[in-house]
């Protein structure tokens, strides 16, 4: 299914407070160096449209959230989303998320990592380019800190299942996968991502986990 079209935010809008290109970020991301508190920082990988990022920081005004998103114009959006609901605790940042978790956040720091329904690169050649892959597990685990969270949603089936099988293989640290709950929709943007909006809309099934870090 290809990706609906995207809107440029407003040029009004003032980003600077909810936007920046990776390469201007500081050595260490940290809930001190990117909003100057010591709040739980969760990341998103793969923000896309930014609808997560926008309701689970309103709803969670006491934890901060930094989403990254691969293309600038995504990244952008997901950014203006931020800085007309006017939140504080929430930025987005563009660029690919594999070096940041190698080089700049520290171990044991984050409260959770959220992967929702990453590209699925169906042929075998291609799977190495997975957001979630043998090394970005290790990542991540490393990155969370002991009883933090790791969510995976996506509607790939055999994405699910080898995800599954190689945390359990690789890092056993995050302990046996929790089932999450799909929760009925009231309105037309009630949904955890636009993806999840857009495989419930078309009554493809959708596999949700979360892992907590022993
Ligand atoms: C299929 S979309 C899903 C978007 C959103 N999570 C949702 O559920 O609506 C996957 C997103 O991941 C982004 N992405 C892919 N590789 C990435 C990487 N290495 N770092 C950051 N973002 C990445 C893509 O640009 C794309 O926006």
């Amino acid at each position: 299914m290809p990706r609906s079209t995207i809107r440029r935010p407003s040029p009004e809008l003032d980003l600077s407070a909810h936007f920046r290109m990776s390469d201007d970020l500081p050595a260490e991301l940290t809930s001190q160096t990117l909003f100057q508190n010591d709040r739980p920082l969760e990341i998103e990988i793969g923000s896309g449209k930014g609808l997560f990022m926008s309701t689970v920081s309103q709803a969670n005004p006491l934890h901060n959230f930094l989403g990254i998103e691969i293309a600038t114009k995504y990244a952008r959006h997901a950014a203006g989303r931020l800085s007309s609901g006017q939140n504080t605790n929430a930025m987005m940042v563009a660029g690919n998320a594999e070096p940041l978790f190698q080089k700049s956040i520290p171990s044991e720091s984050l409260e959770a990592v959220h992967v929702y329904f990453p590209d699925p690169w169906w042929k075998k050649r291609h799977r190495k380019r997975r957001v979630v892959n043998e090394v970005s597990v290790r990542n991540y685990c490393q990155a969370i800190r002991s009883g933090g969270r790791f969510h995976f949603w996506t509607d790939v089936l055999d994405y699910f299942e080898m995800t599954i099988e190689m945390i359990a293989e690789l890092v056993p640290e995050f302990g046996v996968p929790i089932p999450e709950e799909e929760i009925e929709a009231t309105h037309d943007l009630d949904y955890h991502t636009h993806f999840e909006r857009r495989s419930r809309q078309h009554h493809i099934p959708v596999y949700r986990v979360r892992f907590e870090k022993r």
